[in-house]
């Protein structure tokens, strides 16, 4: 990225990404370049080399001029899974691979990998989305959730988990900014790094013009969780992983506070089946629930969106009685960091499919000189998704874990009857925290509905499974309505 040390655009740089644009039809972008300041032409410089303008170019003619189609391929199978508890015949394995699990967490092979690059646009939160107070009493952040998780990890291993955070060049700032105050909650500072993603131009939906968000701006948005896959290597982290000794990703959504950051027994299941890249799993709560598909297409994993699942097959039921397509992405996955480096490496690179959205994104009118906000969608924007990536495993294993202890996504605002929004969430954290409080022989006062009739909140530097609990010391009693905090 373009430094601002300089006060004047090299010129070779600006005949390169003249020609770019050129050849791409898109020149307007420098429409009244020599009327701006220095500053104004580096700062347009900067966000245009943030771009790969050649693929706007393509994805222009196939994906906003042409909509591109599904074609569900005519044999699709649902994937199997690892259920969340071993049957009787599977609990050796399961022993074996939590066994395993600890034993690369030890040795250092696991590194934590969180992708916050996304706008949060649904949650309309002013800052990075990490930065969200997300518990029920102290307030702490997304990022604090996780960096107490990594530190409970670090404490039972006796091991250091370096911490990689993809953000985008829009919260990147704000990201470092964040984390450097919070004193990288009690992390080492060299153990967390931070990478920006690529970004993409939002084009105008019916034209396929790159729209301004002002007068010298172009409106810019992260290319998808799937540029994370060509962002930890061009970044340099794969490499810093190499030399670290760390061979498996732990890959997280930033949006979940209840996310194990870190799951030896996933982990160990993933790598005894040598696999590449591997998934966990919901059980969706009913056909039609917001979540990919796992499927086999051809033997290959592969998750089919639920818009692109033909209401057939995501009602049809099994022998058992459940669903055939009851596997759900959650969007927590396990990666070999040499599968990530071997397809950036690959002759002739990989690439994912784009998909398309149709936003609103407010954009600056040449004619009336001012930004407008559109009541309708106006615009489309581009992103890869990381499970893309799964048809390009020879090995891929899923893992299904369970809601109570480890979903209560943020997404939305909060509102009446809005799911997965900070209300929500916190109610499956509480949910979770007396669930294990009973366990452990602290009964938990409840409402008549079943609720929990208290406030709890339980660190994850103390607990990150329910038998934690057990040697510390539990209040006697919980009084109804109670606050109870146990960091
Ligand atoms: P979402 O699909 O929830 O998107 O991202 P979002 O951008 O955070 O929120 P909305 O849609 O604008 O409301 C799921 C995860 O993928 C990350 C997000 O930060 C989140 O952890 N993500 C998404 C990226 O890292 N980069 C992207 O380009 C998009």
């Amino acid at each position: 990225m373009m430094t601002t040390s300089h006060t004047r655009v090299d010129p070779a740089k600006l005949d390169r990404i003249r020609a770019e644009l050129g050849s791409i039809d898109r020149l307007h972008l420098l429409e009244g370049w020599d009327r701006l300041a220095p500053e104004q032409q580096i700062a347009l410089v900067a966000q245009l080399e943030e771009v790969d303008w050649p693929e706007v170019g393509r994805l222009i003619q196939s994906h906003v001029l042409n909509k591109p189609e599904f074609d569900l391929p005519e044999k699709v199978e649902p994937a199997p899974w690892y259920p969340y508890l071993p049957p009787a015949s599977m609990e050796n394995r399961y022993r074996e691979a939590r066994e395993l699990g600890h034993t690369l967490i030890r040795q250092g092979k696991v590194a934590a990998f969180t992708v916050a690059g996304g706008q949060g646009t649904r949650l309309g939160w002013d800052g990075p989305k990490g930065t969200y107070p997300a518990t029920p009493i102290r307030k702490l952040s997304l990022f604090g959730c996780f960096a107490e998780y990594i530190d409970n990890i670090q404490k039972r291993f006796d091991v250091t988990i370096p911490w990689y955070i993809m953000t985008s060049p829009a919260n990147d700032q704000a990201t470092r900014r964040y984390l450097r105050e919070q004193a990288y909650f009690g992390l080492s500072e060299d153990q967390v790094m931070m990478f920006p993603q690529q970004m993409m131009p939002a084009l105008d939906r019916n034209t396929g013009k790159v729209l301004m968000s002002g007068e010298h701006e172009i409106a810019l948005s992260p290319n998808g969780h799937g540029g994370s896959l060509k962002a930890l290597h061009t970044s340099g982290a794969i490499d810093d992983m190499k030399k670290r000794g760390v061979e498996q990703i732990s890959y997280i959504q930033v949006d979940n506070p209840l996310v194990r950051v870190i799951d030896p027994l996933f982990i160990g299941l993933h790598a005894m089946d040598d696999c590449q890249m591997s998934s966990k799993m919901l059980p969706k709560r009913d056909p039609f629930e917001k979540l990919g598909n796992f499927c086999l297409i051809d033997g290959r994993m592969t998750v089919i969106e639920y818009s692109d699942l033909p209401d057939e097959l995501a009602v049809e039921k099994g022998d058992d009685g459940r669903l055939r397509f009851l596997a759900g992405s959650i969007a927590i996955h396990v990666i070999r960091a040499d599968f990530v480096e071997s397809l950036n490496t690959r002759p002739g690179g990989f690439a994912l499919p784009f998909h398309r959205a149709e936003k609103k994104v407010p954009y600056f009118d040449r004619q009336s000189g001012r930004v407008e906000s559109p009541l309708t969608p106006n615009a489309v924007k581009l992103e890869t998704f990381v499970f893309d990536a799964l048809p390009l495993t020879e090995r891929s294993i899923i893992y299904e874990t369970s809601r109570a202890d480890e979903f209560a996504p943020i997404k939305n605002a909060d509102g009446p009857d809005v799911l997965d929004c900070p209300g929500t969430s916190i109610d499956l954290q509480v949910r979770r925290a007396a669930d294990w409080l009973d366990r452990a022989g602290c009964p938990v006062p409840r409402k008549i509905d079943g609720a929990p009739d208290a406030m709890l909140e339980i660190s994850q530097r103390l607990a990150i499974y329910p038998e934690d609990l057990k040697p510390i010391k539990l209040p006697d009693r919980i009084k109804p309505g109670a606050s109870i905090l146990l960091a």
